[in-house]
């Protein structure tokens, strides 16, 4: 085939070569929609004036805005301090306390009012509507507990490997009065994962909970405990103990045993504090509020380290102005608080504005597609905050439920990939009744919060596009040779920020070169440079900017594999597949799912000798499973003779992934072993 010069096979030729984003930039443009008079007549931002304010010419003061949504101790003194960057200081002298701006503050005024509706899964439980007072009581009696029994200081890390439930806000809250650095590991995260993150941020403490529901089942979650402290042990840093929460106090709901001198169950211990209260920590601006761990281009995940000034603050005016929060709104973000998306907009943002927040426990289509309708009409939730998954999943599980409930929803949030612009409008008409705005919120673990977006009262919305950078930031296209592809162009590039903002991480964990190397090398214009005009943070996203200034994310430029919104490492999920001992070489590729956008094709070869069976490929499976997690489930793992590979000896990834999109896989005629395409086409190409 590759000989064949037609012009037929040359255009399959061409096509397969132009990469996903060029493809897309061919996509139409599509129509506005105005936001609804309703959402204006009572939104918190509709002056475009805004825009000026928030112009680099009064870049950095204009962030006084944000950091004056907070209740300071101490004022700070400089607004950014840009003298040595990338290593940004935000609020520089300032002193804050996180846990006292998301809960003591509001006990005056709110102390009555629902903090978090936490909703667990069986519909038969109820609901916990816990209070501002209440969350006090139990955060306080928390780092009571943490500060006296475990002597936690400030500074110290403690991992969190918890599920969505209400002990979770206020485990991160007692941290955070402390100043007690939290690194939460996605709940659905393996052992193996949880012990990687336990090392590298030397955390003293695994805070966890025995069991929780998901998919109708109770599942034992203190078994991967005994696995994560294992490993962390081996790898050198054993923590000091594990501390498990019961999802049902006083009952403890998992099968494994209590290692004598290492577990604790936290409601035990937790009656010696009853009463008890702790003045919050006056924490410097710049003290690491929290470690989220994400994936990379290299195998090892990087703690993106997040202040706390500067980041609350952030998500704090984020949420008043983006997410339009009111304090009598009843607000649902569905995200996990494993991930960025759940401590900026479940926990910090809306607790920051005294907010009302949903923490829901499980699946959001158990035990049907009507599950989050009905929450949302029974609590009175109006603004709603999902990712694209979720809405493709309830669109194709139940497309006509939205209508059978009487919930209104005012504002609606898309987040985490490309929403297809025909979802977007099935999430406008049926779940938003025609009566919601809709914000498109680009941005990342290390940005802290969103990044572009439209003003919900200022601009039409325009569906598969996120907007314009927010107030304050202000994005930039560059090219390969890193100049500025102009708006307009049908051109698209890397995207960049020009300047920092306070909710940017500060570095990666112990590892500040790779921060620079990951994000500012790129496209500095000058590593000797003083001048943050010089040191534009490079996002790894391709994008184009339409004429109107809104930006479209084509998705990631690096080995990351975007899957259900979130970021998984091609890298990680091979090594874990070379753990089978049989494997020679593994490979992973992005393959396009209706429902989660991308889901991974793992290829893999075997040693010599070793037959191919089903039973390798179930190994290699459970292999990415136990080490990463249900996440990275590949979709197929196919066993191939050979990869097809260059003549140096690079793995061809490009061809494997025509393969497994139908693709034509183009010219291979340069591979060191053309004829390994067409065995590998037979055996992937046709089955699904
Ligand atoms: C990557 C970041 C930050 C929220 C959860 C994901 C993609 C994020 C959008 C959007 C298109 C998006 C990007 C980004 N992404 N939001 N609105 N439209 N793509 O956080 O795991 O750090 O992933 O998600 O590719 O780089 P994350």
């Amino acid at each position: 085939m590759s000989e064949d010069k037609s012009p037929r096979h040359a255009a399959e030729r061409r096509a397969a070569e132009v990469s996903e984003a060029q493809i897309a930039v061919h996509w139409p443009e599509e129509d506005y929609f105005p936001p609804p008079a309703q959402f204006i007549a009572q939104a918190n931002l509709t002056d475009p004036r805004i825009f000026e304010r928030f112009s680099l010419e009064h870049f950095p003061e204009c962030y006084k805005e944000f950091a004056d949504l907070l209740d300071w101790y101490k004022y700070w003194e400089t607004t950014l301090d840009a003298s040595n960057p990338p290593f940004w200081r935000w609020f520089v002298g300032g002193r804050i306390n996180a846990c006292h701006n998301c809960v003591d503050r509001h006990l005056a005024r709110n102390r009555n009012k629902t903090a978090i509706h936490f909703v667990p899964e069986p519909e038969n439980e109820t609901v916990h509507h816990l209070t501002y007072q209440e969350l006090f009581v139990r955060v306080n009696e928390l780092a009571a507990c943490l500060r006296d029994a475990f002597g936690l200081n400030a500074g110290d890390r403690v991992t969190l490997h918890m599920p969505m439930v209400a002990e979770l806000p206020i485990t991160m809250l007692a941290c955070a009065r402390l100043g007690v650095i939290h690194s939460q590991v996605f709940s659905g995260f393996s052992g193996k994962a949880c012990a990687d993150r336990i090392v590298d941020s030397e955390s003293r403490l695994l805070i966890t909970m025995d069991a929780y529901w998901r998919g109708g089942e109770l599942l034992d979650h203190k078994e991967k405990e005994d696995i994560a402290a294992t490993e962390a042990a081996s790898a050198g840093h054993p923590v000091e103990r594990v501390l498990i929460w019961q999802r049902y106090p006083g009952k403890y709901s998992s099968g494994a045993a209590l290692a004598r001198g290492r577990d604790v169950i936290v409601n035990e211990v937790l009656a010696d504090f009853r009463g008890k209260r702790v003045e919050p920590a006056p924490m410097p601006a710049e003290a690491p509020l929290f470690l989220m761990y994400t994936s990379g281009t290299t195998g090892r995940p990087k703690g993106c380290q997040h202040s706390t000034g500067g980041y609350l603050s952030y998500v704090a005016w984020t949420s008043k102005y983006i997410q339009d929060i009111h304090p009598e709104d009843v607000y649902w973000c569905m995200a996990d608080i494993g991930w960025i998306t759940g401590h900026s907009y479940i926990v910090y943002g809306p607790l920051a504005l005294a907010a009302s927040s949903v923490v829901y426990e499980g699946l959001p289509t158990w035990p049907d597609a009507g599950r989050p309708w009905r929450i949302a009409e029974s609590l009175g939730v109006n603004i709603f905050h999902t990712s694209p998954t979720a809405i493709r999943a309830l669109r194709r599980n139940g497309p006509d439920e939205p209508a059978k409930y009487n919930y209104h929803f005012k504002h609606m949030t898309t987040v985490g990939e490309p929403i297809e612009p025909e979802v977007w409008k099935w999430y406008y008409s049926t779940v938003g009744k025609g009566e919601a705005v809709i914000v498109d919120t680009w941005w990342q673990t290390e940005n802290g919060g969103f990044l572009c977006s439209t003003v919900p009262g200022i601009h039409a919305m325009k569906p598969g596009s996120a907007g314009p950078g927010i107030p304050g930031i202000h994005p930039v296209i560059y090219d390969d040779d890193n100049k500025e592809v102009p708006m307009g162009s049908g051109k698209a590039g890397n995207i960049c920020i020009r300047n920092p903002w306070p909710g940017v991480l500060q570095t990666v964990w112990k590892d500040p070169d790779r921060y620079v190397q990951q994000y500012y090398a790129r496209y500095c214009k000058n590593s000797d440079s003083k001048d943050w005009r010089d040191w534009p943070y490079m996002a790894g996203d391709g994008a184009m900017q339409a004429a109107d200034g809104y930006f479209r994310i084509l998705g990631r430029i690096d080995d990351v594999i975007n899957v259900a919104g979130h970021r998984l490492g091609t890298k990680e999920i091979e090594s874990a597949a070379l753990l089978v001992p049989d494997v020679a070489e593994a490979a992973v590729v992005p393959v396009a799912d209706q429902v989660k956008g991308k889901v991974p094709d793992l290829y893999v070869s075997l040693k010599p000798g070793v037959e191919a069976s089903p039973k390798i490929a179930s190994k290699v499976a459970a292999s990415v499973v136990s080490q990463i997690g249900a996440i990275a489930r590949p979709h197929r793992v196919v066993i191939v003779p050979d990869m097809p590979k260059t003549r140096s000896g690079k793995i061809m990834r490009r061809v494997l992934a025509a393969i497994s999109n139908k693709q034509e896989p183009g010219d291979v005629s340069t591979l060191a072993n053309p004829e390994v395409v067409e065995k590998i086409k037979k055996q992937a190409g046709g089955q699904d």
